[in-house]
């Protein structure tokens, strides 16, 4: 009988699944049938960021940017032709060193042109998608932005958000780039709000869904989220 256990270190290909998500996609429907961490008594833990990657068209322009104006030591590069599913294209994935053992990546399929739909657009929506790169201190922040602009580029004002400052610059594919300090570190009371504003955010949508209809405003949440903590201060968890 084949042994078809699947088995840490023993396999180097991708899934040959028509598409990653066939293999291993998630409907929303069958989100309520998987267990919670709190069922089974396993704490599963993460140490921070391996890697970012996203596809890259501009092989030069990439390098450069990342290598010789930024700087950051080209570490890694896997050239591999297509693996998994057919019609895969041949790649390179390479990868730049972004501090403790992070490293920001990219594919470049050979053969390849950038799909219309990968054309970044001057949208928040696109820009959501983005990895913010830690500094440790305000000095090395300051560094950041005035290198970066002495060497050409055009970078955000310094931007606060409750308890990170960070700057904002584009990359030559238009992939926004953030680098942030850590203001303070988190405490018991920001898990607390933290857990009353999204346990509002999601009442209120599964409300509004089950209406059909979208969450009009934030007014919405907070009205929720003051009942929330009006019920926390009476009875802390
Ligand atoms: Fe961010």
């Amino acid at each position: 009988m084949t042994d078809t256990t699947d088995r840490l270190g023993t396999r180097e290909d991708a899934s040959s699944a028509k598409t990653f998500n066939e293999a291993y996609g998630i409907s929303d429907g069958a989100v309520a049938g998987l267990r919670h961490a709190s069922l089974d008594g396993v704490q599963l833990s993460l140490n921070g960021v391996d890697h970012t990657a996203r596809p890259t068209w501009k092989l030069n322009e990439t390098v450069e940017f990342y290598r010789d104006i930024l700087g950051l030591p080209l570490v890694h590069a896997i050239s591999a032709r297509g693996w998994g599913p057919p019609g895969h294209h041949d790649f390179l994935h390479f990868f730049f060193d972004a501090g403790k053992g992070a490293t920001i990546a990219f594919f470049y399929y050979i053969g390849s042109q950038r799909p219309e739909k990968y054309v970044p657009e001057e949208h928040h929506f696109y820009f959501a998608t983005h990895t913010a790169w830690a500094v440790e201190t305000e000095a090395q922040l300051i560094q950041w932005k005035e290198t970066l602009e002495a060497r050409g580029i055009k970078v955000s004002p310094y931007t606060k958000h409750e308890i990170l400052e960070s700057i904002y610059f584009t990359d030559p594919n238009g992939y926004p780039v953030e680098v942030t300090l850590r203001l303070r570190e988190t405490e018991v009371i920001d898990e607390v709000d933290a857990r009353l504003t999204i346990q509002a955010a999601m009442e209120t949508e599964a409300e509004a869904r089950a209406e059909n209809r979208l969450l009009a405003d934030i007014d919405t949440i907070w009205r929720r989220k003051a009942k929330l903590v009006d019920a926390y201060k009476g009875a802390p968890a």
